[in-house]
C-alpha cells in the first residue's frame, strides 16, 4: 500500500511438472529463496512458494506450485492446474526417460490447463554435462514442434533458473 510499498499488481500462478527427481523442487528453491539442497526429498502432495518480481514497473507475484512427479504422491490434477497461467515442463538432461515422458506431461497439461498457458520446456542439471543423455538439439526440436519456450538450467549452479522463470512471467504479462 501507500506506506509499505508492497503493492502487488498481478498474481501469476505457475505450475512445475515432470518426472520424479528431475529437480522441480530445487528449481523452485533456487528461484524463490536462492537455496539448493543435494539431499532434497521427494515432494508429497503440493507445495508452493512465492516471489515478487518487477516487470515493466509492475509488481508481479509469482505463485509457483510444485507437486510430486511420482504418481502415488501427486495432487488432484484438476485443482493443481486450475488458474495456472504458466508452466515449467521439467526433464533431467541425464535421464533420457524423463525427456521421453515430456509428451505425456504436455498432454496432461493441455488437457487440464487454460489454452493460453505459457509453457517452458526446461532441461535441468546442465552441470552434469558428462552424463548428458538428451542433446540440446533434440529438445529444441521438440520445443519448436510443440510451440514451447526452451532453456537448459542448473538449479545446483544457478544457471538460467532466473531467466527461465522470468521469461515465463514476462510472456504471461
Ligand atoms: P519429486 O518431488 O519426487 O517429483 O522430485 P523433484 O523433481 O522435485 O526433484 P528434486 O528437486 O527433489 O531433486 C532431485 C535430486 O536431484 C536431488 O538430489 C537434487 O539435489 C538433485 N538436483 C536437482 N537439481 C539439480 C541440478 O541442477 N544439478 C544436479 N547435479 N542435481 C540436481
Ligand atoms: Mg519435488
Amino acid at each position: 500500500g501507500a506506506f509499505g510499498g508492497n503493492k502487488v499488481d498481478y498474481v501469476f500462478k505457475t505450475v512445475l511438472i515432470g518426472d520424479s527427481a528431475v529437480g522441480k523442487s530445487q528449481l523452485l528453491a533456487r528461484f524463490s529463496r536462492n537455496e539448493f539442497s543435494m539431499d532434497s526429498k521427494s515432494t508429497i502432495g503440493v507445495e508452493f512458494q512465492t516471489r515478487t518480481v518487477e516487470i515493466d514497473h509492475k509488481s508481479v507475484k509469482a505463485q509457483i506450485w510444485d507437486t510430486a512427479g511420482q504418481e502415488r504422491y501427486r495432487a488432484v490434477t484438476s485443482a493443481y492446474y486450475r488458474g495456472a497461467v504458466g508452466a515449467m515442463l521439467v526433464y533431467d538432461i541425464t535421464k533420457r526417460q524423463s525427456f521421453d515422458h515430456m509428451a505425456r506431461w504436455l498432454e496432461e497439461l493441455r488437457g487440464n490447463a487454460d489454452k493460453n498457458i505459457v509453457i517452458m520446456l526446461v532441461g535441468n542439471k546442465s552441470d552434469l554435462e558428462a552424463h548428458r543423455e538428451v542433446s540440446t538439439e533434440d529438445a529444441k526440436e521438440f520445443a519448436q514442434m510443440e510451440n514451447l519456450y526452451f532453456m537448459e538450467t542448473s538449479a545446483l549452479e544457478a544457471t538460467n533458473v532466473e531467466q527461465a522463470f522470468l521469461t515465463v512471467l514476462t510472456e504471461i504479462y
